[in-house]
């Protein structure tokens, strides 16, 4: 039916992707509140004070699976909670039990994350602000619009 199929499928990937970032970018700034430590472009500037700052995405470089085991289970011994209340038990960390990881444990994030959560949280991060480099006024008004005076800075 469809000649062209191939390219087809690939437009609707193409969409679907673009659709699961922009849910993984309502993750980012609001169900997990990711920016609070990492600022809103990931550049690791927190967004309030009493929040810890969190590592310069930008400036990292992870591959899928890497980064969706650090979202589900944190960084141990360092500020970077956990987003999977079965972090080091049904969900495996690291190679490592609850007891393995012991004191160097991380604290466990105010939410929970699903499946879908984090796959959609990861293709934003991968899509727009992983080894992204430094913001620039594009960035700026790729996240907040072309109508916010938030991005004059720039
Ligand atoms: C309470 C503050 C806080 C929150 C909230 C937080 N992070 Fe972090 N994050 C950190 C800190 C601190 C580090 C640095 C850990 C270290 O010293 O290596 C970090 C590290 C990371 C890393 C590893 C970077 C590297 O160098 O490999 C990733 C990826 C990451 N955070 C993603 C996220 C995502 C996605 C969310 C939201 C689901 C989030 N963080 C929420 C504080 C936070």
């Amino acid at each position: 039916m469809f000649t062209a199929g191939g390219s087809w499928a690939a437009e609707l990937e193409g969409a679907a992707a673009l659709l699961d970032a922009e849910a993984g970018k309502r993750v980012w700034s609001q169900t997990a509140g990711c920016i609070r430590c990492h600022g809103w472009s990931g550049d690791g500037t927190p967004e309030g004070p009493g929040f810890a700052a969190g590592a310069d995405l930008r400036k990292v470089v992870l591959d899928p699976t890497a980064l969706k085991e650090i979202i589900r289970c944190g960084v141990p011994g360092t500020g970077m909670p956990s987003f999977s209340r079965n972090a080091y038990g049904t969900v495996a960390c690291f190679g490592m039990t609850a007891a393995q990881v012991g004191q160097q444990k991380p604290p466990v994030g105010e939410v929970s994350l699903t499946d879908t959560q984090v796959d959609n949280l990861a293709a934003y991060l991968l899509a727009k602000v992983m080894n992204r480099g430094a913001v620039t006024k594009e960035v700026c008004v790729d996240y907040y619009g072309p109508t916010n005076a938030f991005c004059n800075r720039y």
